[in-house]
């Protein structure tokens, strides 16, 4: 696996002297948390993001040595364990990863007086309440929602500065892995962008001298919606 970005090194601060807030940002070698550093180093903050070999957020131990080290002031919580069917295949790993590292996580931003952050997402519904309102109650349908509203559950409980920050089918770059541009849009993203596309090319298709526009639009759709790609992601939770 290639190296996170220099800031998600442990111990890395941006900016030399002259910084703002002080950041502690899980999972910042991801999709996610490489955008994040990219947003919060722009915005002038220090970025102090461990990588998973440095830290193992399901030790709440090395979670609580490593904030105490960092002194943030607050802490953004975007690590995962991206295996959807591993949600299903090993369901301790699962709890660990999702509900004990939060609680980890919440316990040392506590400890420290930090700020709290949860990175969640709207698949802690089911995809008829929309728009949900915020304290809409959940109603998860598969394991990765369920676990991530057993997160955020976590923090509403136990965070003395806490919030939830749901997010919803995240694209762009990766930033600690530019390579890989399209593979994280695969599946959601690319069905998000084929359901965005067809109104207006239905609408195309009602005006004769639009037929152009149908025809671009229709290219569009098809260069990001390849068939096996329209279809409820296998291998990743988003
Ligand atoms: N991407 C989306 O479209 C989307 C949409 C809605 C919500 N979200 C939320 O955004 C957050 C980030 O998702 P993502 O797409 O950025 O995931 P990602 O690219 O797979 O990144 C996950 C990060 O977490 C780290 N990690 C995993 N297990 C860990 C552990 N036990 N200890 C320490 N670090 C660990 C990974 O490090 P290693 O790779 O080294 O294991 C990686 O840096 C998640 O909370 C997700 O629910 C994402």
């Amino acid at each position: 696996m290639s190296a996170p970005p220099r800031s998600a090194r442990r111990g890395f601060r941006t900016n030399g002297q002259d910084v703002g807030v002080r950041i502690y940002l899980t999972g910042a070698s991801g999709f996610v948390g490489s955008n994040l550093t990219y947003v919060f180093e722009r915005r002038g903050a220090e970025v102090i993001g461990p990588s998973h070999a440095d830290v193992d957020l399901t030790d709440p131990d090395a979670v609580l040595r490593s904030v105490r080290d960092a002194k943030p002031d607050a802490i953004v919580h975007a690590a995962i364990w991206n295996a959807f069917a591993g949600l299903l295949s090993d369901r301790r790993k699962a709890w660990d990863s999702f509900v004990v590292a939060t609680r980890s996580v919440v316990d040392a931003a506590n400890a420290v007086g930090a700020h709290v952050v949860l990175i969640s997402t709207d698949w802690v519904f089911d995809g008829t309440q929309g728009p949900a309102a915020e304290d809409d109650p959940p109603n998860p349908i598969q394991t990765y929602g369920v676990l991530k509203a057993l997160s955020e559950q976590v923090v509403h409980d136990r965070a003395e500065r806490g919030t939830v920050a749901r997010i919803a089918g995240v694209q762009g770059v990766h930033r600690a892995r530019p390579a890989t541009l399209r593979e994280q849009d695969a599946g959601f993203g690319y069905l998000v962008a084929s359901v965005v596309d067809a109104p207006s090319a239905a609408r195309s298709r009602a005006s004769p001298a639009s037929r152009a526009c149908t025809a671009h639009a229709r290219r569009r759709c098809a260069s990001r919606t390849p068939a096996s790609a329209i279809s409820w992601p296998r291998s990743s939770t988003r």
